[in-house]
């Protein structure tokens, strides 16, 4: 069954739909969005220069991206579930939240936003647990044409207070608490912190879901519950759209980059909508009421497009977890699987190693068999970890999609399509329409031949680029337009093989990928200078078996603090209570100096060896200021 006109069904298809999409860019998607609904039709469906930069998809055109996630489905799909949720405790009952309930509630909780004075453009910050309430509040904010920004549960109250500031946010929607595993994450009070250098924030929503207690700030906090009650008592009004402008931003989504200072990576209504639908109607293969169970947490990308976005905007049955894959036991997964009878898992490779540590134990008496396809994002995943998910979750059945993109990319760039096209351990293999990938030697020429390795980038704009980093424009295009011009740099390595075939090695820049999470060295170097004692320090990543990537940090210590031990714990939380507790860096080598060139640069290159273990193999030491400081070091080594 066609159900998605755009929906590519075979090889043949894909060369063909590639072809057409570099060759006439504007027809191809000018054709994929004539299957959306738009309040008023494009002028002009591109219009770019990667030199400003400046990308324009659908100009003229007017939309709201909830009348196509919610508005449009209801004539066929008001009771086929919209959102399944599973709680974090196994013992406590799910949720089934219909199209026509999702509808409802969206609406509802638009009135509310508006009757607390968020109007279209403001900025709102989502700052809650993985319930069903938070892809509400998305959706609402969508709707009234606020420009939501979600922050990751696991962030400070200092990053978050950060973030409220560059953005400029005046409204916040947050939670009393949040479940993780065995822990409850008071959330509010997380925010109270972070309000204390927040004095524009005007007005925080709390929902109830953890019963913590919270002290409610007169005149500022009210209760989510309170505000949908008067709502209900004026009848439940309709609550019309607002109309967006196609590129009138949509939301802010803040990641790390290789400066100390998270950028707000801003992103569109238009592209970004029919972007996230195409890529997930074609890389998952999306079939009418399958279930896809998407693994990631909506504060990060991943969320948005493929929890949110892209399977509502498609009609799909999309499933929330609130919880993580080892609580009470690492067979949580395959039980929500089994359970529901899921048909497609999307997951990060540093779950899949964390559950391989498990052995199969978890995995047996769990019925698979309902899994049609499995997906990865998020780093690169290794040939036994891939091995691993294909025969014990997949049981040789289901196509793998190792998909690569990035928050900047919006939607996946690089992967397989589920069936489709072909797979190969270890390889997101080719782009998706639309996506031109090219490598490039240091020297900034293109390298064409294949079997080779070179930094990544791309070549002309898709929907859902990135159009700018809030409040600071010419930091996108310093970051990503002007290392190579005319070209997008991504900021990864990659490797073609002789099919064309992409494999992603990893970042080039200087951020961190840790289970999936990437962060930034002087991030981190910030943070641990903030401690009392610490005169200087170099954070570098090494491999780890689990996460993938690993937080070295060398540090000067000039404390009086005698015992090492500690010095590291001090430092550990300082890191923890400036960015948060996924940034703590899991060695802490105490040195007396730092390997650094005559001009007093940090000779990373030579720490990576040294947290990497390649000790023999330091190389060239004789530029150093003082070549004795990295026998020190090596000396020193954890
Ligand atoms: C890495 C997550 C290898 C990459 C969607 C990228 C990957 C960064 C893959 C973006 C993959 C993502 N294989 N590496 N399939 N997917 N990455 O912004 O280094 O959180 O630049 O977006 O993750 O991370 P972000």
């Amino acid at each position: 069954m066609m159900s998605y006109p755009y929906q590519i069904n075979s090889l043949e298809a894909y060369h063909k739909a590639w072809n057409k999409s570099v060759d006439d860019p504007e027809g191809f998607w000018g054709e994929v969005a004539s299957h959306f609904h738009w309040k008023k039709p494009w002028e002009k469906v591109l219009e770019w220069n990667f030199r400003e930069p400046s990308v324009k998809w659908f100009q003229g055109a007017e939309l709201n991206i909830t009348e196509n996630c919610l508005d449009r489905h209801l004539a066929d799909k008001a009771s086929q579930p919209a959102i399944i949720w599973e709680p974090n405790n196994p013992e406590e009952h799910h949720r089934l939240i219909t199209y026509a309930q999702l509808y409802a509630k969206v609406v509802q909780f638009s009135h509310v936003l508006k009757n607390n004075g968020v109007k279209k453009g403001d900025r709102v910050c989502l700052y809650m647990g993985m319930i069903p309430e938070l892809a509400i509040a998305v959706l609402a904010c969508a709707r009234v044409g606020a420009i939501h920004s979600v922050i990751f549960g696991g962030f400070s109250a200092q990053s978050i207070a950060d973030r409220l500031q560059d953005a400029q946010a005046g409204f916040i929607i947050t939670c009393d608490g949040a479940f993780r595993g065995a822990k409850d994450i008071p959330l509010k009070s997380v925010i109270d912190d972070a309000l204390v250098s927040c004095p524009f924030v005007q007005r925080v929503i709390v929902y109830t879901h953890t019963r913590t207690a919270v002290s409610m700030i007169k005149g500022r906090d009210v209760w989510w519950e309170d505000e949908v009650r008067k709502v209900e008592t004026a009848g439940n009004p309709d609550f019309p759209a607002e109309t967006m402008d196609a590129e009138d931003p949509l939301f802010i989504l803040y990641t790390s980059g290789s400066t100390g200072k998270p950028k707000g990576v801003v992103h569109t209504c238009g592209g970004y909508m029919v972007y996230t639908n195409y890529t997930f109607v074609n890389v998952f293969q999306y079939q009418p009421r399958e279930i896809h169970f998407c693994t990631a947490d909506i504060g990060w990308i991943t969320g948005h497009s493929y929890i949110v976005y892209g399977p509502l905007s498609a009609g799909a049955t999309t499933l929330l977890f609130e919880g993580i894959p080892t609580y009470p036991d690492a067979g949580r997964f395959w039980d929500i699987i089994d359970k529901f009878k899921v048909n497609i898992l999307y997951t990060a490779p540093t779950a899949i190693r964390s559950l391989m540590a498990f052995g199969l134990g978890p995995v047996q008496n769990k019925d698979l068999s309902s899994l049609r396809v499995l997906g990865t994002v998020g780093e690169p995943i290794n040939e036994e970890a891939w091995n691993w998910y294909n025969e014990n979750i997949g049981k040789g059945n289901c196509p793998i999609v190792d998909t690569w993109w990035q928050t900047e990319t919006g939607g996946v760039l690089i992967s397989n399509l589920a069936g489709i096209t072909p797979s190969k351990a270890s390889y997101a293999t080719l782009p998706m329409p639309g996506v031109q990938p090219l490598l490039l030697d240091e020297k900034g020429n293109e390298i064409t031949a294949n079997n080779v390795t070179g930094n990544l980038c791309i070549r002309a704009p898709w929907p859902s680029t990135l159009r700018t980093t809030y409040g600071d424009h010419d930091r996108c295009r310093t970051n990503y337009f002007a290392t190579y011009p005319d070209l997008y740099f991504t900021g990864d390595g990659a490797y073609r093989d002789e099919n064309g075939f992409y494999r992603i090695t990893g970042r080039v820049d200087d951020v961190l990928n840790v289970s999936g999470h990437r962060i930034g060295t002087a991030e981190v170097e910030n943070a641990i200078n903030m401690h009392a004692g610490v005169v200087e320090s170099a954070v570098v990543g090494y491999p780890h078996d689990v996460k993938g990537q690993g937080i070295y940090a060398f540090v000067i210590y000039s404390g009086t603090h005698g015992d090492e031990s500690m010095v590291r714990k001090d430092i550990t939380a300082t890191v923890s209570r400036i960015i948060g507790p996924i940034a703590k860096p899991d060695k802490i080598q105490l040195v007396s100096g730092l390997p650094k060139t005559r001009s007093g640069k940090i000779m990373r290159r030579i720490l990576r060896k040294v947290a990497e273990g390649e000790l023999e193999n330091i190389g060239d030491t004789s530029t150093l200021l003082d070549p004795g400081v990295v026998q020190e070091i090596i000396k020193g080594k954890i």
